[in-house]
């Protein structure tokens, strides 16, 4: 009896491995769609970064450099331990490993990687900001973020003679003669408005226009943060280069064919499309909302914000003649958007878990498991269609995932704080 089940297991194990086996396709079969398609998820295709034309220090190295100091300063907080660095860790792909970030104290989001956000238009889950120098200032005066205010900001700007000299070396000269309260902010608290409030319209747009430089130089570094190139971007260069000698096992067989599903049957590069696998775009895809907050509005309130933000590529801190704010003015904001998140990333992905606008997934698994359910939405309704795909299969498209992993194309200096 005993003998008859251990046999019986062996026969079952025996025909999953044979029909597993039998599952995956042969390398090389790509048919010239695939191929093409493979080909324009390569790094070897990543464009040069686009401009910014509401940003004119955009690709200024004294700009970068100073951007750097300031991302890594912990004195930019008001309880002087937050610097941007701390949740956006360089030594974790510019993410923090958190669920929801913790600044001054939780916020309702996760912390999203920052590889390659220069070829964002939008900034954010629900892209409600239009350039990364205007998203960089949204932190700095966030009560859970770094909780400082731009006055204080541009006290310690002006009070600093590293960050003066820096400073004047990029942009004008910074004022003499303004007399400011120690903390105001249009956006802080009743103390800080009302202070901000009893302010000249000049002082509060000298204020604000340094605050916004501030934020232009911490985009040029930004600029800096770029994914480099992983073992799928060999196998990508492999198959469009006829003339070598093809090197075949770059890739195993499960990575291959969990390539072939991502491109295929798990229609995952719908959306996670081009070298930087996204399309830059805005979906609802179904995540439960973080436990204790409501279901987000995402991208329906994200593009009303940032038509309404008085840092954004239309407004008078822009360097953006108006016809050059191409996206800002023809944004989409139909009612479909409403739950819609942006589509991230998914270079270096096995580095930046948990995964979603709310750290709500922990693994790449549990994300796998999550498309081929597609649950329904609790606000409007999910886009993703389930897939029906095996455990084999499943495992298979995460084997691929783990293959885009690889050192960033940053410059070492960048990746730590400034030396002096
Ligand atoms: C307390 C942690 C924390 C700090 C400090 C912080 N961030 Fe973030 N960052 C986040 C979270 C969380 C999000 C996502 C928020 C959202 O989408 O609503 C985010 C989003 C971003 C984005 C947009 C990413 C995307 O995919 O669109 C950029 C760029 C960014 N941060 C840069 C910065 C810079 C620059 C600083 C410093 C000035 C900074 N962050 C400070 C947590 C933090
Ligand atoms: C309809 C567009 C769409 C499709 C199709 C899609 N994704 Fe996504 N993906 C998104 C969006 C949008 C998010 C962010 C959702 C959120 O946070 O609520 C996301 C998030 C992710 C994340 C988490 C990234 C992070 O940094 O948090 C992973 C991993 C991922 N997708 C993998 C896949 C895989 C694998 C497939 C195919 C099975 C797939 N996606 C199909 C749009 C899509």
């Amino acid at each position: 009896m005993k003998k008859l089940s251990i046999s019986v297991i062996t026969l079952v194990v025996a025909s999953t491995l044979a029909w597993n086996f039998a599952a995956l396709p042969i390398p090389d079969q790509w048919d010239k769609n695939e191929q093409s398609l493979i080909n324009s998820l390569s790094l070897t295709n990543l464009p040069a970064l686009p401009e910014d034309p509401s940003n004119a220090v955009a690709n200024n190295p004294l700009a970068a450099a100073l951007g750097h100091r300031l991302y890594f300063d912990t004195r930019l907080s008001s309880n002087n331990t937050v610097a941007c660095a701390s949740c956006h860790k360089p030594e974790l792909m510019f993410a923090d490993g958190l669920d929801l970030a913790v600044g001054i104290s939780v916020g309702p989001r996760h912390t999203p990687s920052l590889i390659g956000l220069a070829y964002s238009p939008w900034l954010y889950w629900d892209g409600r900001k239009d350039s990364q120098w205007s998203q960089a200032l949204a932190p700095l005066e966030a009560s859970h973020e770094h909780g400082s205010d731009r006055v204080q900001l541009i006290s310690l700007l002006m009070d600093d003679s590293t960050y003066k000299e820096m400073y004047e070396r990029v942009f004008q000269s910074l004022p003499e003669d303004l007399d400011l309260p120690p903390s105001a902010s249009p956006l802080g608290d009743a103390q800080q408005q009302a202070a901000w409030n009893s302010m000249s319209n000049a002082a509060q747009n000298s204020v604000s226009r340094i605050f916004s430089n501030m934020g232009k130089a911490i985009a040029a570094y930004e600029r800096k943060i770029i994914p480099g190139p992983s073992k799928f971007d060999e196998y990508a260069d492999m198959l469009s280069d006829n003339s070598s000698t093809r090197q075949n096992d770059l890739l195993s067989n499960s990575e291959i064919a969990g390539l072939k599903l991502f491109i295929g049957k798990a229609q995952c590069v719908n959306c996670h499309n081009s070298p930087l696998f996204t399309n830059n775009d805005f979906h609802n895809t179904g995540v439960l909302a973080v436990s204790g907050q409501l279901p987000p509005m995402g991208r329906y309130d994200g593009v009303r914000s940032a038509r309404s933000d008085p840092f954004n590529c239309l407004g008078e801190f822009s360097d953006a003649t108006p016809t050059q704010c191409t996206e800002l003015r023809f944004a989409r904001d139909e009612n479909d958007l409403v739950g819609a998140q942006k589509t991230p990333t998914l270079r270096n992905i096995t580095l930046t878990a948990p995964y979603m606008h709310g750290g709500q997934l922990n693994t790449l698994q549990q994300v796998i498991e999550h498309y081929n359910d597609a649950p329904t939405s609790m606000l409007s309704h999910n886009e993703a269609k389930p897939l029906g795909l095996r455990a084999v299969e499943r495992r298979q498209l995460e084997s691929f995932l783990r293959t885009l992993t690889a050192p960033l194309a940053t410059a070492e200096k960048w990746l730590s704080p400034p030396e002096n």
